[in-house]
């Protein structure tokens, strides 16, 4: 990939920055956030950081729209985050305006640029960022369903003691307290999670999975997770900059995919130079869809939230 911007250089813009650059998924490297010459300084750190790692991304940064310009794939993860207490629907007000306008600039800068939303409510902003796009679904998309799936592998490897790395894990929906976690598909070492768990086992790894950014914002008090969303969209970024064809769980606007249209939300999906080449629609059993219409019902009324305002 010649050039990747990250709009927004907070403490997840940042971290994802760091990966990126170290492992040279693009040439150059453009950090843009309106806060005077934050940008620019933090650039500059990253940058120092990727040299000494062996690595030759130009890192630049700076405050101004026009910096996206040629960009292939833009990065949004600006906004606030949310505080204690708080859910990602609550910032809505907050970061919309600050979405719409960094889609404006993008439009105008970089029409022809992929674009990977971040910023909460991610659901309901992916979905925002398609419509003002003009762009096919393919190229306007979302991270969240890969770091709530890290979460569900932390929380599997401590209550089983295997390895994380044996474990696979898929979690649906929207990134919220309704996402839904496929546990049929979750396995340790190819086989099925409940050979090894009860079900109040498992129950209990959904429930934490759902909570798991709050957890953190609980802890931390004055800022959410940001190492692990940052690996997330540095993992993502990695599919498309070098054409992976991997199979990750994406924010995708739905075309009558698990019988929704309108919407964005998490399901697995192809991730591929291009962007999402496939949405991959799994048949699932009756309880599973139960929980994935009362996500996708919730997503449809924030969505309907968004439109009101
Ligand atoms: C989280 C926020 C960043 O899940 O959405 O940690």
């Amino acid at each position: 990939m010649n050039k990747l911007s990250i709009v927004g250089a907070g403490v997840v813009g940042e971290a994802a920055a760091q990966i990126i650059a170290r492992e040279e998924f693009c040439r150059e490297l453009m950090l843009i956030d309106v806060q005077g010459e934050l940008a620019q300084g933090k650039a500059l750190d990253v940058w120092q950081a990727a040299v000494e790692s062996g690595s030759d991304t130009r890192v630049y940064g700076g405050p101004n729209a026009e910096l996206l310009q040629n960009s292939d794939l833009v990065v949004i993860t600006a906004g606030v985050p949310r505080k204690p207490g708080q859910s990602r629907q609550d910032v809505l007000s907050i970061n919309l305006p600050i979405l719409d306008s960094i889609m404006l600039d993008i439009n105008r800068h970089a029409p022809a640029a992929t674009v990977l939303v971040v910023s909460n409510p991610v659901d309901v902003l992916t979905y925002r960022a398609w419509c003002l796009s003009g762009l096919g679904r393919n190229r306007v998309f979302g991270q969240a369903g890969v770091l709530d799936t890290a979460r569900m592998k932390c929380f599997i490897a401590e209550e089983t003691g295997f390895s994380a790395r044996d474990i696979t894990a898929l979690v649906l929906g929207g990134h919220g307290d309704s996402m839904v976690p496929l546990m049929r598909y979750c396995t340790v070492g190819s086989v099925p999670l409940s050979h090894f768990l009860s079900n109040q086992q498992i129950e209990r790894i959904v429930e934490r999975t759902r909570q798991g950014g709050g957890e953190i914002l609980g802890l931390k008090k004055v800022g959410s997770a940001c190492d692990a969303p940052g690996v997330a969209i540095a993992e993502m970024v990695d599919a498309i900059a070098n054409g992976r064809n991997r199979i990750l769980p994406t924010v995708a606007i739905l075309e009558g995919e698990y019988g929704r249209t309108g919407i964005a939300m998490g399901v697995p999906c192809v991730l591929a130079e291009d962007g999402v080449a496939r949405v991959i629609e799994l048949s699932l059993d009756a309880q599973e869809q139960a929980m994935f219409d009362r996500s996708a019902d919730q997503v449809v009324r924030d969505i309907a939230e968004m439109n009101a305002l």
